[in-house]
């Protein structure tokens, strides 16, 4: 359920009050466009933050325990079937592609399948430039045999690769379902983007959520330790510190939940009580009981994706899957046109 009562703003005139007015008071550390964006989704009238705010220091190390959780099942889910099936991807992908592996954090996803892939070179993107430097500066001693380049971008609102990425036959590798994390729409948007930098005889290697008992991805997105819990929480520190709001943890709740019409988990910020936000240059009143939309993650079937795929430009799909047909990891190649 989501509130749909108009926001109460509150204008602070001049003379008011003797305090300042909330731009003066506040000190924020992103920059102005970052606090714009961040105030028109606390005051539209359904609120909304982009859950890439979810992901600071704290939040990225609070998601690698999330992956640890029981309840969490894509991550253990996913590499048991690429230890099954790795064997079979790589037969149909061959060897010698360019591998751009998207969000590579680590690398480790992609590295565990280099034995099996044999790219001939392998291109890590990820938002934390130096993280990746690290990170590919050791693998390059364990594979010396493949060329690698880091690339240091946001790729969520599309790229165009630099010329050191190679024209050969480019492999997108994207896996942890991090797909669901856009509308379909958007995900469409985002893989024809893919299929414009693959080149004719490029393709994708995917990993997709699926639709499963809504008890279980109840679950996994509210566990009994509390670390989603944590985890979508820690987005209110992350605006303070953004956008100099002053959100009180302690004054809001996690809630997730699947949405069956939606086909998604949702997940929201809700307040205890009636209570004020504000932060550098706005603020706003919230009714008690009253969220912030901070993530969806959508679900799909085998054929709903293989459809979304094609409607991107992607085709001759390959789909591998768990035993419980949990999670699927999806190749498919730019479709000739
Ligand atoms: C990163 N992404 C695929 C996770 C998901 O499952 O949608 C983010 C997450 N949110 C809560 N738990 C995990």
């Amino acid at each position: 359920m989501q509130m749909s009562r108009s926001p109460a703003i509150r204008v602070v005139s001049p003379d008011d009050s003797n305090t300042p007015a909330p731009q003066q008071r506040r000190h924020a550390h992103g920059s102005a466009e970052v606090v714009a964006e961040i105030g028109a989704g606390l005051l539209a009238a359904r609120p909304y933050i982009s859950p890439k705010y979810l992901y600071d220091g704290l939040g990225s190390k609070l998601f690698e325990a999330i992956c640890e959780l029981p309840e969490y099942y894509p991550t253990r889910t996913e590499a048991a079937i690429f230890a099954r099936h790795g064997g079979d991807m790589a037969r149909a992908i061959g060897a010698g592609t360019v591998l751009i592996d998207l969000g590579a954090g680590n690398c480790a996803k992609a590295a565990s399948l280099f034995p099996l892939l044999q790219p001939a070179q392998y291109v890590p993107v990820d938002i934390s430039r130096d993280f990746l430097t690290e990170a590919v500066s050791r693998l390059q001693q364990r594979f010396p045999e493949i060329e690698m380049t880091a690339l240091g971008l946001d790729f969520s609102n599309g790229f165009a690769l630099p010329d050191s990425v190679r024209h050969g036959r480019r492999l997108f590798f994207y896996p942890g379902s991090s797909i669901g994390n856009f509308s379909p729409e958007q995900a469409v948007a985002f893989l024809r983007g893919l299929r414009d930098n693959a080149g004719a005889d490029g393709g994708l290697l995917i990993g997709v959520d699926l639709i499963k008992d809504s008890a279980v991805l109840d679950a996994a997105y509210d566990d009994a330790l509390g670390v989603t819990a944590a985890f979508n929480l820690n987005m209110l520190r992350h605006l303070n510190h953004l956008a100099g709001a002053d959100f009180d943890v302690g004054q809001w709740q996690h809630r997730a939940f699947f949405n069956e019409e939606g086909s998604r988990i949702e997940m929201h910020l809700e307040a205890r009580t009636a209570l004020t936000v504000r932060w550098n240059g706005g603020e706003r009143e919230f009714a008690r009981g009253e969220r912030i939309h901070t993530e969806d993650s959508y679900k799909y079937t085998r054929q709903s994706f293989v459809d979304l795929l094609e409607r991107a430009g992607f085709s001759s799909a390959q789909v591998w899957t768990d035993p419980s047909n949990w999670f699927a990891v999806i190749h498919a190649q730019v479709t000739p046109s």
